[in-house]
C-alpha cells in the first residue's frame, strides 16, 4: 500500500493545469450505450473510478481502448446487461448503467449500491423514475432488475434534487417514446455536459442546468465525440491549496460560474480571487478569517468541498460553523484532523472548528475521497511531516494530486508503506 508524506509550510506560487472531471467523465461514458457504434471521449482523467467504469464497460461486451489521452467505446456488441456487485461496490457510479441499458435493451440488471463511508446513499428516486417512465422493477438478492417493453415519457418531480437520478432519467428519456418533464431536477454543471452531450447524439433535451428539463424522446442516438468539463472540484481543492499556504496560484482550467459559492466563501476568509483568461488565481491571505458554511446543491455550496473547506477553517482566526445538509455522515476527516491538532466539535450535522491553531503533522488516515485531499490540504499547513495513508480512495478522484502540488513548491510525495 502507497502513502503520500507532506513536509507542511511551504507557500505555493506557480500555475496547475485542472483535469477533466471525473464526475463529468463517469456519466458520459456510459451514456455511449445509448449508441449503437464508436464513441469518443477526450480529456477524460487518469483515475481508479474512470479505470472501474472501463472495466464495468468491458464487462458489458463494449470494447474500449485509450488513444492519445481519448478512449474510443464500442458499443455495437453489448452481450450483457449486468452490473455486478464487485463493481458497483467499489464505484457506486456504476448505478448510471442502468438508465441506458434499460432504454436501449429493455433489460438491465444491476447491483444495488449499499451504503458507503458517507451515508446511506439510496437509489430509490431513480427507480422511481425510472417506473414513471414504464419499467418494472423488483429487487432480487441485491440486484435491481429492471425490464420494459418500451419506455414511454412522464412528468417526473424528484422528492429532492438527486445528480445520479438526474443522469439516469436523462439517458433513459432520450430513448423513450414521447415528452418528459423532469421536476425538482439537480442543476450541477455536469448534468450541463451530459445534456449538451446526449443532444450532440441526436437527444432533443431543453432546460438542463435549471430545475424543470423538458426531454422529447426520440427512436435512436448517434454516437458521442465530446471532451470532459475541468474537474470542478479538484480546481476547488487547489484554490484552498493556494489559500491555506498563503501562495499565489493560477488554477488552469477553473470556471468562475461554476464555483461562485466556493469562490465568495474564500473571499470571506480575505483571499483574492482573480479571473483570468484561462483560468482562476487565488491569492491567499496572510491571515484566514473564520467563515461559516452549509452545503447544498448547486449552485450552492458543494459537499464535495466540505471537508477541504475545513481544513481552512482549522487555520482561520476566530470559530466557524460547517454545516452538511446533503449526506448524513461526511464528518469522518473531523476525527483525523483531530489528530493534527484541530479543535473540532460535531454538533449534529454541524462541525464547529475552534481555527487559529498551529496544525502539527502526523500519521493520519484518509477515509474517502474528499477527506483524503483535507488531509493533504491541512498536511500543507502543518509543522512536521504528516503522511496520510488508505490513498486509494484519493487515487479515485485526484489526478497526479502529489505531482501537482509538487509542481507548485509543495514538499509532497508518494511512498510505500
Ligand atoms: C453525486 C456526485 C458526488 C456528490 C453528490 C452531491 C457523481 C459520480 N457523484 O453523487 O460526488 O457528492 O452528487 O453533489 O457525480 N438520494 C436519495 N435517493 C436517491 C438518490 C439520492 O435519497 O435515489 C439522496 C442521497 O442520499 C443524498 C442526496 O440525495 O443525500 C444527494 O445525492 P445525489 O445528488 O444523488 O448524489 P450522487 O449522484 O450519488
Amino acid at each position: 500500500m502507497e502513502k503520500i508524506v507532506i513536509k507542511g509550510g511551504v507557500t505555493l506560487n506557480g500555475e496547475v493545469q485542472v483535469s477533466g472531471a471525473k464526475n463529468s467523465a463517469l456519466p458520459l461514458l456510459f451514456a455511449t450505450l445509448l449508441a449503437d457504434g464508436v464513441s469518443e471521449i477526450c480529456n477524460v482523467p487518469d483515475l481508479r473510478d474512470i479505470n472501474t467504469a472501463v472495466k464495468l464497460l468491458r464487462e458489458l461486451g463494449a470494447e474500449v481502448e485509450l488513444q492519445e489521452g481519448c478512449y474510443q467505446i464500442n458499443t455495437r456488441k453489448i452481450q450483457s446487461v449486468e452490473a455486478p456487485y464487485d463493481l458497483v461496490k467499489t464505484m457506486r457510479a456504476s448505478v448510471l448503467v442502468l438508465g441506458p441499458l434499460l432504454a436501449r435493451f429493455g433489460h438491465a440488471r444491476v447491483s444495488l449500491p449499499g451504503g458507503c463511508a458517507i451515508g446511506a446513499r439510496p437509489i430509490n428516486l431513480h427507480l422511481k423514475g425510472l417506473e414513471a417512465l414504464g419499467a418494472h422493477i423488483h429487487l432480487d438478492h441485491g440486484y435491481v432488475e429492471a425490464t420494459t417493453d418500451g419506455l414511454r415519457g412522464a412528468k417526473i418531480s424528484f422528492d429532492l434534487p438527486t445528480v445520479g437520478g438526474t443522469e439516469n432519467l436523462l439517458m433513459a428519456a432520450s430513448l423513450a417514446e414521447g415528452e418528459t418533464v423532469l421536476e425538482n431536477a439537480a442543476r450541477e454543471p455536469e448534468i450541463v455536459q451530459l445534456a449538451e452531450a446526449l443532444n450532440s447524439m441526436g437527444a432533443k433535451i431543453e432546460g438542463a442546468g435549471t430545475a424543470v428539463i423538458n426531454i422529447q424522446g426520440v427512436a435512436r442516438l448517434e454516437p458521442l465525440e465530446c471532451q470532459v468539463i475541468p474537474d470542478r472540484i479538484e480546481a476547488g481543492t487547489f484554490m484552498i491549496a493556494a489559500a491555506i499556504t498563503g501562495g499565489n496560484v493560477l488554477i488552469r482550467g477553473a470556471v468562475r460560474e461554476d464555483q461562485e459559492a466556493l469562490i465568495s466563501k474564500l473571499i470571506e476568509t480575505g483571499a483574492e480571487i482573480r479571473p483570468e483568461a484561462d483560468g482562476l488565481r487565488v491569492i491567499g491571505p496572510k491571515k484566514v478569517a473564520s467563515v461559516d458554511i452549509r452545503t447544498s446543491v448547486f449552485p450552492g455550496f458543494p459537499t464535495d468541498m466540505q471537508a477541504q473547506f475545513m481544513a481552512l477553517m482549522t487555520v482561520a482566526e476566530g470559530t466557524s460553523r460547517i454545516s452538511e445538509t446533503v449526506f448524513e455522515n461526511r464528518f469522518m476527516h473531523v476525527c483525523e484532523l483531530q489528530r493534527m491538532g484541530a479543535d473540532i466539535q460535531i454538533d449534529g450535522h454541524s462541525a464547529i472548528i475552534r481555527g487559529a491553531n498551529q496544525m502539527t503533522g502526523a500519521p493520519v488516515m484518509a477515509t474517502d475521497l474528499r477527506a483524503s485531499a483535507s488531509l493533504i490540504l491541512a498536511g500543507l499547513a502543518s509543522e512536521n511531516t504528516t503522511e496520510v495513508s488508505r490513498i486509494y480512495h484519493l487515487d479515485r478522484g485526484y489526478e497526479k494530486i502529489e505531482e501537482k502540488l509538487a509542481a507548485l513548491g509543495a514538499q509532497i510525495w508518494r511512498e510505500q508503506e
